[in-house]
């Protein structure tokens, strides 16, 4: 029997990239999955689809009532759902931070909130927040988008320690560039996106983009049951960056 069996998932952003990967991989292994995105497009069965967008509490409200009425109840939140951003600290205005932060920390925060009641009834809940390598390394024009992604894994820590004596893990994945949608988007906007892709893949010890599978691997293994023990850590899916430090080629 594959650990997921009968279990009850719900993931964010689950239409595109990260969160599809992991939707997929998550029904592979026996869950009943529902998916909760602004765009669910392309979403099929046997994944379920609620359209919602994580900036409107009322309507991640009522999504997530409805997930958790059509699965029968609710074991694992993938909260995934993300934006991205550019720049220096200088280069966005007071909006566009409250635009990203409004995506990518408070719809964490109304997801969750919503779907603790659901949670608390589990006996093997657990909740995997997307976080970034941007969360712990120093990356060059990511200012916003890497504050954004500092504060989800701050959230992480303290949502862990808040709700572990409730039964409830909380964990998350830190990848490194992924080869999604997202990428192929920042790549088209790029000057030479070739020489762009290979300025990504250099800076990953494997000298390639983490792909969407192996993040999702890594959620897999944080939600799952047999990670019972795991919970407040950060779990890097990046190719090496954050850890190694090696010589030049030939050296
Ligand atoms: N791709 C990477 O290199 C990379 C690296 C580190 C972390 N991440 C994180 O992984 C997560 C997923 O990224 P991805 O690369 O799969 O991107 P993606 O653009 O392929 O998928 C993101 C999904 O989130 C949905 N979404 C965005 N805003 C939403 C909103 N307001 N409400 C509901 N749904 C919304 C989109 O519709 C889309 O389906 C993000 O949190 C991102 O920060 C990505």
């Amino acid at each position: 029997m594959s650990d997921f069996e009968g279990l009850r998932a719900l993931v964010t952003g689950g239409a595109s990239g990260i969160g599809r990967a992991t939707a997929d991989l998550l029904a592979a292994r026996g869950a009943r999955v529902a998916v909760l995105d602004r765009d669910t497009t392309g979403v099929d069965r046997p994944l379920i689809a609620h359209r919602a967008d994580v900036t409107d509490d009322a309507s991640v409200r009522a999504a997530v009532e409805r997930a958790a009425e059509d699965l029968g109840g609710l074991d694992v939140l993938v909260n995934n759902a993300g934006i991205g951003a550019q720049g220096t600290v200088e280069d966005n205005d007071d909006t566009e931070w409250q635009r990203v932060f409004d995506v990518n920390v408070l719809g964490m925060v109304r997801t969750t909130r919503a779907a603790l009641p659901h949670l608390r009834r589990s006996d093997r809940a657990a909740i995997v927040n997307t976080c970034s390598i941007a969360a712990t390394a120093g990356l060059p024009r990511r200012a916003l988008y890497s504050a954004t992604k500092g504060a989800v894994y701050s959230l992480t820590l303290a949502m862990a320690a808040d709700h572990v004596r409730e039964g409830i893990r909380v964990n998350c994945v830190n990848p490194g560039t992924a080869d999604t949608p997202w990428i192929g988007r920042l790549l088209d906007a790029a000057p030479d996106p070739a020489a762009e892709r290979a300025a990504l893949q250099a800076r990953q010890p494997t000298g390639r983009l983490v792909t969407a599978a192996e993040v999702a691997g890594a959620i897999a293994y944080l939600a799952s049951p047999l990670s019972g023990a795991t919970t407040g850590t950060a779990l890097a899916v990046d190719g090496g960056m954050q850890g190694l430090r090696l010589r030049p080629v030939g050296q």
